[in-house]
């Protein structure tokens, strides 16, 4: 892999349409397992793009590998053309930013700090001027709480500015992860089953922001259980079984593919995009039993907690 400079994820945005985020071959070998087996993606500039299957397909391990917390067995993944490096910081700074199945906040910051905190692979000034508190420091400092708190208002969270991340509800701590990962001014970012463990208000609002994030210009690939969020936002839809890319399709060509339907839907989804009737509890009621998104303290054991996006 070449450790090339790469540009920001935004300031060069190219136009809309054409490829930001291309992995070709993936494969992900834990021992004898294979985790992800031989997956191709492709997001374009502003597109919404799913990626669902049951549990234990290897949805995770496949944005571990397209963030750099997995350096992949096998394949190439690029942004904007150019390889990237397998470090977390790295893809973050190359305009990648993610949020985690498992919460990672600091939970004994405050929700500003938080967001400050997804700020720092975008400034400049460095640990001697941050000491000495030189007046580029300060102004870099002030220009920055200005944007986190830009990114509060956007999120809904600007009341809850000053509370310490660990009070707010869950939704919300899923909704402080993404104004964290957008203080990284990311050109793609990669929400790992946003709305686990939100009531279904909750799941509209963070539908509702996904648009609105991919209205700024920002790409946007979701893993998630919840069909009818899948299948009323996206633009394409890739089906993982067993490591696999089953199908890949707008949302009609994917609900309506036997294969997905006998491998992940279980039944028919039969709720078109705006019908009242509840589908996604019904495809998902199995997948979701052992599902590990209850706790905002769960500790995603099996990946580094350094570099954390
Ligand atoms: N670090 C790891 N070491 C060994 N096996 C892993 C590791 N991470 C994930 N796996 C295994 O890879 C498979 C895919 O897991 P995961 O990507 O978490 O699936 P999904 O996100 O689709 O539910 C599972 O069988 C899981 O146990
Ligand atoms: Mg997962």
């Amino acid at each position: 892999m070449t450790d090339t400079t790469i540009a920001p994820g935004t300031g060069s945005a190219p136009a809309p349409g054409t490829p930001l985020l291309e992995a070709r071959g993936v494969i992900m070998r834990f021992g004898g397992l294979t985790a992800v087996n031989n997956v191709d993606l492709t997001v374009n500039t502003g597109e919404i793009i799913g990626l669902i299957g049951p549990n234990g397909a290897g949805k995770t391990t496949f944005f571990n590998c397209l963030t750099g917390l997995y350096i992949p067995t096998e394949g190439q993944v690029t942004y904007k053309g150019t390889v990237l490096p397998p470090k977390p910081f790295k893809v973050t700074q190359a305009g990648m930013a993610r949020t985690f199945q498992n919460i990672r906040l600091f939970h004994n910051m405050s929700v500003l700090e938080n967001v400050l905190v997804g700020r720092h692979t975008r400034t400049k000034e460095g640990i001697v001027s941050a000491i000495l508190r030189g007046p580029g420091y300060r102004r870099e400092e002030a220009d920055s709480r200005e944007k986190a708190m830009a990114l509060l208002e956007f999120t809904g969270l600007a009341r809850k500015a000053s509370h310490l991340a660990r009070n707010l509800p869950y939704g919300e701590q899923r909704k402080l992860e993404i104004a964290r990962a957008l203080a990284s001014e990311p050109g793609l970012l990669l929400l790992d089953e946003p709305t686990a463990g939100m009531n279904p208000q909750e799941t509209r609002a963070t539908e509702e922001l996904v648009f609105a994030i991919r209205d700024r210009g920002i790409a946007v690939l979701v893993i998630e259980h919840d069909m009818r969020f899948i299948f009323n936002l996206c633009d394409r839809v890739a089906v993982l079984v067993q490591g696999e890319k089953l199908v890949e399709g707008t949302s009609e060509v994917v609900q309506a593919d036997e294969r997905v339907i006998a491998a992940y839907l279980g039944t028919p989804y039969e709720a078109a995009p705006g019908s009242t009737a509840d589908a996604g509890s019904g495809a998902d009621a199995g997948s979701r039993a052992d599902a590990d998104s209850g706790s905002a303290s769960d500790a995603e054991g099996t990946i580094p907690e350094e570099d954390e996006q």
